[in-house]
């Protein structure tokens, strides 16, 4: 039997942190056995912000670095950059036809950022969506491991879906976002304001990059209170976000402990960032190390990039045809 196919993108905007790993590389990694599997750099849609050309190559070369150093496997999947892949931009203009500017302009990650960078409002980042039905669509993807924010990018790629089927005929399965714990992750921000993210809040981001010393610091910085007074008393956002981080990095018996003290008011704040902070260390040490290395090793990068593209291309070129075909775009 076949396997069912994954598909899944970061975009090269920066290095990559902690709300990455959780709620879209750590599925990558466990999938890669399981699944078949197309993994990319989403290096066109990064251009909706438009970065420098030095900083844009860079970008790329440290994801998929980054990738490798979590432990994807570029003999067991394809990674590789979108823009190798000229059947994506041909699907998305297909599909452009089929998306209504009222609902494109309705999508809450637009508006954030016609509020964000109001100075360039590009007609890309409106159909950023579009472009993203595209990049899962080619390879008639099924599974999309993303994380929370991404969920309404795939519920719409879901229509979009649908509504080429509707029009020429059976030819795209429907798409839907994917967590191996069932429940789409947001990692937050240290500082309790908004997730984690690769451009804002750095501050409060945990980066795969950071050193020791950063780390610790970071940790330490993050917000807490005096500490409950009642027992058992629910837990104020900013809390429950340090329990959350430490949730992700640390054994479950540590978890158990400081929630115990937390319910019997005897928690020290400052203690439980102290094991965070080590815990964090002991997890991103090992994948920056590894990254950096691969960073400046650009010809074995360029081998991987190059295999990915190949098995991309040989998959997606298969999927151009039948759509081409099925929308009445084959004379000869
Ligand atoms: P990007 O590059 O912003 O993020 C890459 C992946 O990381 C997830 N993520 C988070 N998960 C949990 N908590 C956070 N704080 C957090 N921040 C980011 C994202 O959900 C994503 O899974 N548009 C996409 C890239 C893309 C794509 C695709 C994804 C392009 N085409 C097709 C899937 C399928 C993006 O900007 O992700």
């Amino acid at each position: 039997m076949s396997k069912e196919i994954v598909v899944s993108g970061i975009r090269s905007t920066g290095y990559l942190h902690l709300g990455n790993y959780f709620g879209a590389m750590r599925n990558y990694v466990k999938m890669q056995d399981e699944y078949n599997c197309y993994f990319f750099v989403a290096d066109y849609h990064s251009l909706t912000t438009h970065p420098e050309p030095e900083h844009l190559r860079e970008n790329v070369y440290r994801v998929v670095a980054e990738n490798i150093a979590c432990g994807l496997d570029p003999d067991k999947v394809a990674l590789y950059a979108q823009s190798d892949i000229p059947e994506i931009p041909e699907l998305y203009l297909m599909l452009n036809m089929l998306a209504y500017k009222g609902e494109l302009e309705k999508v809450p990650t637009f508006k954030d950022k016609v509020r964000t960078q109001p100075q360039n409002v590009n007609a890309g980042l409106l159909t950023y969506p579009v472009l993203m039905t595209a990049d899962i669509l080619i390879h008639k993807g099924i599974k999309v491991p993303v994380g929370k924010d991404q969920e309404q990018h795939v519920e719409m790629a879901r229509n979009f879906a649908q509504r080429f089927n509707g029009r020429y005929g059976e030819t795209f399965p429907e798409p839907y976002p994917f967590n191996y714990s069932n429940e789409l992750v947001k990692v937050p921000s240290l500082d309790g304001t908004g997730k984690m993210s690769k451009s804002e809040n750095v501050n409060a981001t945990l980066y795969l990059a950071d050193d020791d010393d950063t780390i610790r610091k970071k940790v330490m910085k993050a917000k807490t209170d005096a500490g409950p007074t009642e027992h058992d008393s629910e837990m104020p956002d900013y809390i429950q976000n340090i329990f959350q981080l430490l949730h992700l990095v640390s054994k479950h018996e540590t978890v158990e402990t400081y929630r115990s003290m937390y319910n019997n008011c005897t928690i020290r704040y400052g203690d439980m960032k102290k094991q965070l902070a080590e815990d964090m260390v002991n997890f991103i040490q090992p994948i920056r190390e590894r990254a950096t290395d691969l960073q400046q090793d650009h010809p074995q990068l360029q081998r991987i990039m190059k295999l990915g593209a190949e098995k991309a291309r040989e998959s997606a070129s298969k999927t151009i045809a039948e759509a081409r075909k099925k929308i009445g775009i084959n004379y000869y």
